[in-house]
């Protein structure tokens, strides 16, 4: 009995030095076979699960109900550089540590902003490709924190939505490109340039045309002070979408019903610094997929082409087209998709067991945003 008992402490150990110190939604990117099976073993798998269905009900309704109301931060609980998704966990409609499944992710933007499926499926498969646990269908909608224990051994990334340069890129409205700062906190600096452009041509909100001007001067401040700025595919894709974001779904449905094009700025403060809906945030009545006349606006305000820094020179002002650019919209859905998959493959050259499962079947449900428009592209057939 008491030999079994240390044989068990012994045991655990020694399990405790051959497992690598990995938090379940910690990335298994980069991690040999061995140290992969070691974990998969010290964990429920879960692997990868069939995508929710659309929700039924997409009236416009309540968000901040009495089972909804906002809590602040508990130590250890995950947020990070989407304001979406932070008032989301700070309202219980995901997980409030911050620590949620792709499938959750899915329904609660739905719930909570009235996201069309397909749009929510795109942009949740995506971040958790590169950015999620795949054994544990885990993501952190943050980083590690000094709670999540030591990172996985190089070349992993760190895991969750904090990581450069997998989803989270350059020149955001209210973060810091990582090279200068920050790069996903709320950046006091940053809104305060926001709130000026809105004053100067929103009427004192952030409506298309503050975003259009807020868009341009962010790829200008960072052209001129990034020598490592990227603004290539994907980052070109979601930079747009992003800086409309805010329009289509934080404006309470109930104003915009009534016509109202401009969100009002205290407003757009509670949800990108404190995670925060207003009291009776009501969601809009319609579905958006965030691709409406918004981003048209945004888009064609200014002159972009997507490109880089030429970070072999370290220079800034030294901004070059992407030389693999390609052209139209769909092209872009493709090279979006494309892109994903590649990186995923970068970060999983040669994955097996579960892990190679669990792969397909975040890959399959990818796949599902794109199938009108791109062919499938199957890595590990
Ligand atoms: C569907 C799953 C979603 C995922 C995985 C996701 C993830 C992310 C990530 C990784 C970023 C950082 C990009 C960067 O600026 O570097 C971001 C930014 C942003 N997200 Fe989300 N997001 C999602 C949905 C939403 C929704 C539904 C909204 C709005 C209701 C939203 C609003 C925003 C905004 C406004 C930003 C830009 C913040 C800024 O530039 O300061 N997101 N998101
Ligand atoms: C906030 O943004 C300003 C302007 O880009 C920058 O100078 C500052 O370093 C940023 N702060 C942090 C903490 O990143
Ligand atoms: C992002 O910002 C955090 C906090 O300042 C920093 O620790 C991290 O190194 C940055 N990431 C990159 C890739 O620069
Ligand atoms: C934004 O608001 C300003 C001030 O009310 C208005 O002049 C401008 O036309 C609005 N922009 C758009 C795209 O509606
Ligand atoms: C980037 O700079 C290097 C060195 O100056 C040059 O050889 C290369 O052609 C540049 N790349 C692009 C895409 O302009
Ligand atoms: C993805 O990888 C393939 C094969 O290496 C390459 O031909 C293609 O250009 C890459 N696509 C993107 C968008 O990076």
């Amino acid at each position: 009995m008491l030999l079994s008992a240390k044989l068990s402490v012994l045991l655990q150990l020694v399990g405790a030095l051959a497992v690598p110190a990995l938090q379940p939604y910690d990335s298994l990117a980069g991690l040999t076979r061995d140290e992969v099976d070691a974990f998969a073993r010290s964990v429920k798998v879960v692997g990868g699960q069939p995508i929710p269905p659309p929700i039924k009900d997409t009236s416009l309704k309540l968000v901040v109900d009495k089972d909804h109301q906002w809590k602040p931060l508990r130590a250890g609980d995950q947020r990070g550089p989407c304001p979406g998704l932070n008032a989301l966990a700070s309202h219980g409609w995901l997980p409030r540590t911050g620590i949620v499944t792709p499938g959750e992710i899915v329904t609660a933007v739905q719930n909570g902003y009235n996201m069309e499926w397909k749009r929510a499926v795109l942009v949740t498969y995506a971040a958790f490709l590169v950015n999620g646990n795949h054994l544990t269908n885990l993501l952190s909608l943050g980083g590690m924190s000094w709670l999540t224990g030591h990172a996985p051994p190089p070349p992993a990334l760190a895991s969750g939505l904090n990581t450069h340069g997998t989803f989270e890129g350059d020149a955001s409205l209210t973060r810091s490109d990582a090279f200068l700062g920050d790069n996903h906190s709320f950046n006091e600096t940053l809104f305060q340039q926001l709130v000026d452009i809105s004053n100067k041509v929103g009427g004192g909100k952030y409506n298309a045309s503050a975003a259009a001007e807020v868009r341009f001067q962010r790829v200008q401040d960072s052209i001129a002070r990034n020598p490592t700025f990227n603004f290539a595919n994907p980052r070109f894709n979601t930079a747009f979408v992003e800086a409309v974001f805010p329009i289509v779904f934080f404006i309470d449905g109930r104003l915009r019903a009534a016509g109202e094009t401009g969100l009002d700025l205290k407003v757009m403060r509670g949800f990108f610094e404190d995670h925060r809906m207003p009291k009776d945030f009501h969601r809009r009545g319609t579905v958006s997929s965030a691709s409406d006349s918004e981003l048209d606006f945004v888009q064609a305000a200014h002159d972009y082409i997507p490109g880089f820094n030429n970070g072999s020179a370290r220079v800034v002002n030294n901004f070059v087209a992407d030389p693999n650019f390609m052209g139209t919209q769909t092209e872009l859905v493709c090279a979006l998709y494309e892109k994903f998959v590649n990186s995923t493959v970068a970060l999983y050259p040669n994955p097996h067991g579960e892990l190679r499962k669990a792969l397909n079947q975040n890959l399959d449900n990818f796949y599902v945003a794109a199938e009108a428009h791109c062919d499938q592209i199957k890595p590990y057939n």
